[in-house]
């Protein structure tokens, strides 16, 4: 989930002075309003800076989640390795089997489409306040690091959702869906750090209890890209990586946009039907003491077709200070990053500016 930023803060000073988020007029009604829509308004205009070119990626690792769960050992501990090798070599995998029922899933993506449907002066009751609104909805504005302001084609619902949980109050079915899909995703994530807690050696209930995944920190992140007249001169969601354990993202129609950055290259991803794309968010790979690696991506947009995401953010307990696991320290003979409250992380991120240092790479500590 994308808090989308990534580079270097320049002063305290301006990071209250940048408001990330805003609410003029979505992407999606300047799209309908106008007719034909030829060019970018200047805002949503990165010029030629841009640069979105990626090879097509066919070896993203697969982990079968039904395997991950399954009671046969043999089985289990096979999808475990893969699961490991997965996080330490991409970052990211394809889940299939993952037992999230297809018509809970296009409900969802529905119901969700006609939240950005709704009139912009309906839609305005949820602009955020601040960067820890529980509900926020609008556009995202980043700063340049010649201090531009650009707003990405984009429009966002994000919601908070565990351990409270919020949601707007239209369209009516948004709030039985969203609760039954994030309970199942957090679930589902709870069980990939098991699992990946087990490829480390690490008692389970440990990691479950030092990262307090009782009251883990779970956000909702809709994403919704209408088609764009010069797809080539912006972007949907800039480099990034996401905080928290594990993401999971589910693409509308499985329409490409996703890009991955593995080894200094981009890729593009293409989702088979019915899976789900997990990466490894940055507090994985604090915890891993490295061996998990949050990668950076990023999503591009396209002229002929709406493409609508749902990313869910799995995190930590807010109040966690997140650091290398100790075990980890101690077998490592060191730590690998400095330990940060994940609250804390999160809202730094949000105030950053594009295209430079990221926060993960603050945190590291060098040898
Ligand atoms: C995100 C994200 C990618 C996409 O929401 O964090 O990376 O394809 N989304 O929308
Ligand atoms: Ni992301």
């Amino acid at each position: 989930m994308a808090p989308a930023a990534v580079s270097t803060n320049s002063s305290a000073d301006d990071t209250r002075r940048h408001q990330p988020f805003e609410f003029n007029e979505s992407v999606q009604s300047l799209v309908d309003a106008s007719d034909n829509l030829e060019a970018l308004p200047t805002k949503y205009n990165l010029g030629d800076t841009n640069d979105t070119r990626a090879s097509s990626c066919e070896s993203l690792p697969v982990i079968d989640y039904s395997a991950l769960t399954s009671s046969d050992p043999h089985q289990r501990s096979k999808a475990i390795a893969e699961l490991a090798e997965a996080c330490a070599d991409w970052g990211f995998f394809v889940l299939v089997n993952h037992g999230v029922p297809k018509e809970l899933i296009e409900s969802m993506f529905a119901t969700v489409r006609e939240f950005f449907r709704l009139p912009d002066d309906e839609k305005k009751q949820y602009e955020a306040k601040s960067t820890s609104s529980p509900i926020a909805c609008g556009n995202f504005n980043l700063k340049s690091t010649s201090n531009e302001t650009f707003t990405l084609w984009r429009d966002f619902l994000k919601l908070y959702v565990h351990p409270d949980f919020h949601c707007p109050t239209k369209p009516q079915p948004l709030r039985e869906i969203l609760a039954e899909y994030t309970e199942r995703t957090r679930k589902m994530a709870r069980e990939l750090v098991g699992a990946v807690a087990e490829s480390m050696e690490l008692d389970r209930q440990y990691v479950e209890e030092a990262l307090e995944l009782d009251s883990s920190f779970q956000k909702f992140g809709g994403n919704f890209y209408p088609p764009c007249p010069q797809p080539d001169q912006t972007i949907g969601l800039p480099p990034h990586n996401d905080p928290g354990l594990f993401t999971i993202l589910l693409i509308h129609n499985g329409l490409a946009g996703l890009q991955i950055e593995r080894q200094s290259h981009w890729f593009e991803v293409n989702p088979p039907p019915n899976s789900m794309i997990v990466n490894v968010g940055d507090h994985l790979e604090i915890f891993s003491n490295g061996r998990c690696k949050s990668s950076r991506h990023r999503a591009v947009v396209n002229k002929e077709r709406e493409r609508l995401s749902i990313a869910v953010g799995n995190g930590p307990g807010k109040d966690v200070v997140v650091g290398p696991a100790a075990l980890l320290v101690e077998r490592d003979g060191g730590a690998l990053y400095r330990s940060m409250k994940y609250q804390e992380y999160v809202e730094s991120q949000l105030s950053r500016t594009f295209n430079g240092i990221s926060i993960l790479d603050e945190q590291r500590i060098s040898t």
